[in-house]
């Protein structure tokens, strides 16, 4: 059963998508699958040649789209890339708000000082106030409802070290996603969010980072026992995008883990006993030398 034979299960045929920080990783992934549906897509990009590199992988798969260098954290460049999407497409159905960065921060709460608040604050919320606010009239325009989703991170449900107010930003996604969820819910508009665990993207490159005497013990760290990849959270921004698939779903948040957050410290040994007391010093995430 191929997805394309499938469009007419999935709605979003002919509708219009805004994916913010759609030139690389997960939201070059989610502009995909959106596309592969049949959607009209708007990609804002802050990096010119991801820009370039992601309007020729959707036009190649056929798609209608309009790419924006646009820096998301700033409003008037959002207004700029509103006004395009209003006037290429006329209206919105799903705006997926994707930017977000921990911007290779890794150091103790007690050490960090507030130009890393303020720029991890631009990053990881600022931009979906912005981006949110401005697209909200655009989705309300089209009439037919609409689906909001916010990229979050497991991080956001669950303590990590080192990067406290990365997590601390990312957490108030949950509020925002929670909140506007119920403000929007009288425009048949529905407000959910993604978190995914350590994915291999531009930002993350997970599997290298592990060294290699340590990579046959993936599998035993996750119950599914792999890092995601950025087609695992696309499925689920198709889910959320498709009213008939997810229609009386809002305010929820995806949790796409492979099972880690269940699992907590739970995993296999090399032996196949189970622990939760963990000895491998890698996680993916930070590179060890
Ligand atoms: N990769 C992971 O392990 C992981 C895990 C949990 C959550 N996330 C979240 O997933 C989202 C995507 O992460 P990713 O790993 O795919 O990132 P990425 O860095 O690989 O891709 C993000 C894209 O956004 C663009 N971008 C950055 N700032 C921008 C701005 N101000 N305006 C416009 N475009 C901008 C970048 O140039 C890049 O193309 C983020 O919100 C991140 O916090 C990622």
């Amino acid at each position: 059963m191929s997805l394309v034979s499938e469009k007419s299960l999935i709605g979003l045929e002919g509708k219009v998508a805004l994916v913010t920080g759609g030139g690389a990783g997960i939201g070059l992934a989610i502009a995909e699958i959106l596309a592969k549906a049949g959607m009209r897509l708007a990609v804002a990009e802050i990096d010119p040649a991801r820009a370039g590199e992601a309007r020729a992988r959707l036009k190649s798969l056929g798609c209608d789209c309009l790419v924006v260098e646009a820096d998301v954290r700033n409003a008037d460049d959002v207004k700029r890339l509103i006004s395009e999407v209003e006037t290429a497409f006329g209206s919105l159905d799903v705006l997926v708000n994707n930017v977000g960065d921990y911007l290779g921060f890794k150091n103790e709460f007690v050490e960090s000082d507030e130009s890393q608040w303020d720029a991890l604050y631009a990053v990881n919320l600022l931009h979906m106030f912005h981006v949110t606010k401005a697209a909200i009239p655009l989705i309300r325009k089209g009439g037919k409802g609409g689906s909001i989703i916010n990229v979050s991170t497991v991080e956001a449900f669950r303590g990590i070290p080192l990067t406290v107010v990365y997590s601390a930003f990312k957490a108030a996604i949950t509020g925002f996603t929670q909140s506007l969820a119920v403000e929007l819910g009288q425009h048949g508009i529905r407000v959910n969010a993604i978190a995914p665990e350590t994915t291999n993207t531009a930002q993350i490159v997970a599997t290298s980072r592990v060294p290699p005497e340590n990579r046959a013990h993936l599998e035993r760290w996750f119950p599914i026992g792999r890092f995601g990849e950025g087609a695992d959270s696309a499925g689920a921004a198709l889910y959320l995008a498709s009213d008939v698939l997810s229609g009386w779903v809002t305010g929820q948040t995806v949790v796409v883990d492979g099972g880690a957050l269940t699992a907590g410290a739970w995993m296999r040994m090399i032996d196949d006993k189970w622990t939760h007391l963990p000895v491998i010093a890698s996680d993916g995430y930070t590179p060890r030398t």
